[in-house]
Formats: C-alpha cells, sequence, structure tokens
C-alpha cells in the first residue's frame, strides 16, 4: 500500500471511494466541488501495489480560521476496510498538514476511532460546530500553540453547506 497526494489520473478512482464507502454521491461530489473551487488542502490517495486507489482522506480550510482544516471526507472501499488503510492515511497526512502551517484539524467522526490519533472532544477545548455534534466533533492540535486564540463556532467550508 503507497500512500500519495492526488493527481488528476486519480480523481475518477478518488469518486469511487467516496460512492463505495459512503454508499452515495454525497461525499464524491463535496470532494470534487472542494477541488474546483480550489478548496482541498491536502488530497492523499491509499494505492495498491497494482495501482487501485483503495482509500481516501481530504482536508479543506475552515471559514474564518486560517491556521485549520477540517478533515472530511476519509474513506476505504468496503472490501478493504478494518485493514488499517484509514489509519494509514490519517498517519500520513498530519505531518504534511504540519509542513503546510495547519496549527488544527476539527473532525465529525466516531470518537473510539479519532482518539487513537490525539483528537479530543472539541467542546472541551471552547469549539462550536454547526451541526450540533456533541462528542463527535473533535479537534487535534499539531502545535503546541495550534488552537491559541481559536474559540467558539468553526465552520467548515461552504461546499460542505451543500452535502
Ligand atoms: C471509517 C473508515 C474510513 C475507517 O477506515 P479503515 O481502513 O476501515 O479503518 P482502520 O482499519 O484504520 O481501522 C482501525 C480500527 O478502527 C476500527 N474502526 C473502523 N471503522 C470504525 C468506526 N466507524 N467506528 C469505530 N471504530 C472503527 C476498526 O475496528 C479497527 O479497530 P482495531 O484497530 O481496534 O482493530 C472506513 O471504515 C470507511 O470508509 N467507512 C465508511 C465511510 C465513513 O464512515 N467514513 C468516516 C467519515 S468520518
Amino acid at each position: 500500500m503507497t500512500i500519495l497526494e492526488e493527481t488528476e489520473a486519480d480523481f475518477d478512482g478518488i469518486d469511487r471511494v467516496n460512492r463505495e464507502a459512503f454508499g452515495g454521491d454525497g461525499e464524491a461530489s463535496l470532494v470534487r466541488k472542494l477541488r474546483e473551487n480550489d478548496h482541498l488542502i491536502l488530497s492523499l490517495v491509499a494505492k495498491t501495489d497494482s495501482g487501485e486507489i483503495v482509500g481516501h482522506i481530504a482536508y479543506s480550510p475552515l471559514s474564518g480560521h486560517d491556521s485549520g482544516a477540517g478533515l472530511a471526507p476519509l474513506s476505504v472501499l468496503p472490501g478493504f476496510q478494518k485493514s488499517g488503510i484509514g489509519t494509514q492515511l490519517v498517519r500520513a497526512s498530519l505531518p504534511i498538514l504540519r509542513e503546510h502551517g495547519i496549527g488544527f484539524v476539527v473532525v465529525l467522526g466516531e470518537p473510539e476511532y479519532y482518539s487513537r490519533f490525539g483528537f479530543e472532544r472539541a467542546d472541551e477545548r471552547g469549539l462550536q460546530n454547526e451541526y450540533g455534534a456533541g462528542p463527535a466533533f473533535r479537534v487535534l492540535e499539531l502545535r503546541p500553540d495550534g488552537l491559541e486564540g481559536v474559540a467558539g463556532l468553526i465552520r467548515y467550508a461552504p461546499e460542505f453547506g451543500e452535502l
């Protein structure tokens, strides 16, 4: 398994992973729109040795918080789930985000899954979300001062409003 930044040749494979993982076109369409609007901070694919794209992770900017990024979507083809690919995608992405100067990442997701990477409850760090999510809204500080001066409502990129 290789983890790589997306290239144009990967776009169809990314579409497929998102459609099959989520069972619909919503997330695939979201990724296309983020890409079209230059709102993808980072998009990584997991490729098998034969070149099949079996996993994908995307990060987009947060409205009003230049130093933050929203993790979404994260997807692995159903036949490849629970074999560590999602974990590899998250772990590979974090140092790249740090290099991009990102100070914190938020995610709406399964608390148990994301806590393994150090994500904490965002409300306990003074952050709210637009979706009324409680413990599922998580945050990870990527550097010691990553959340300095960051408080209140965190908004994802506008494309999420169309999901
Ligand atoms: C969620 C998802 C990305 C995880 O990727 P994955 O490659 O299957 O996950 P991993 O193999 O890295 O998972 C490792 C661990 O997480 C657990 N896990 C996987 N999905 C989980 C979930 N939804 N909730 C809780 N735990 C989960 C696995 O059981 C495994 O546990 P273990 O290490 O204790 O055995 C993948 O299952 C998926 O695409 N799901 C459908 C789309 C989705 O819901 N995406 C998440 C949006 S935030």
